[in-house]
């Protein structure tokens, strides 16, 4: 099971790498991970699922189709500690590029 969603996303990964002109650091497999761990409490955080998660938190599909949602907009929303319904959550700076390239890896340029 695990390994069908790891090559799936690989290749998603794969795919979308080169139509973004973003060439980001981090792992998308392993933010995958983390995505799975930390924030899948609240955001439905599947490629696909579209409708928002607790107290509307809003899907990560619905996040990676969000043309303002760049890579230092979620570096920055992840890392303030304004955020209104959201936990400040502790990641470390790998943990966050591993999480922005997982949602990235997410836009399929629709
Ligand atoms: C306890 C619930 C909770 C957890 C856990 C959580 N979030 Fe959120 N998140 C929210 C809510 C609710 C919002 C809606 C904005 C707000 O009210 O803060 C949000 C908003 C966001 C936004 C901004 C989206 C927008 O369009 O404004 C991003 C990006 C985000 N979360 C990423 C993450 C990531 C990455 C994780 C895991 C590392 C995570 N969140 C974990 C509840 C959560």
């Amino acid at each position: 099971m695990w390994k069908t969603v790891c090559l799936a996303l690989g290749i998603a990964a794969l795919a979308s790498g080169t139509s973004l002109a973003e060439d980001l650091p981090g792992d998308p497999t392993l933010g995958r991970q983390l995505a799975d761990g930390v924030c899948s409490a609240c955001h439905k955080v599947e490629k696909g699922m579209d409708e928002p998660g607790r107290d509307g938190a809003p899907s990560f599909q619905t996040i990676a189709d969000n043309p303002t949602m760049t890579p230092l907009a979620i570096r920055f929303i992840l890392q303030s500690t304004e955020k209104q319904n959201m936990p400040n959550l502790i990641l470390t700076a790998d943990e966050t590029d591993d999480i922005i390239a997982y949602i990235r890896g997410l836009h399929d340029g629709r």
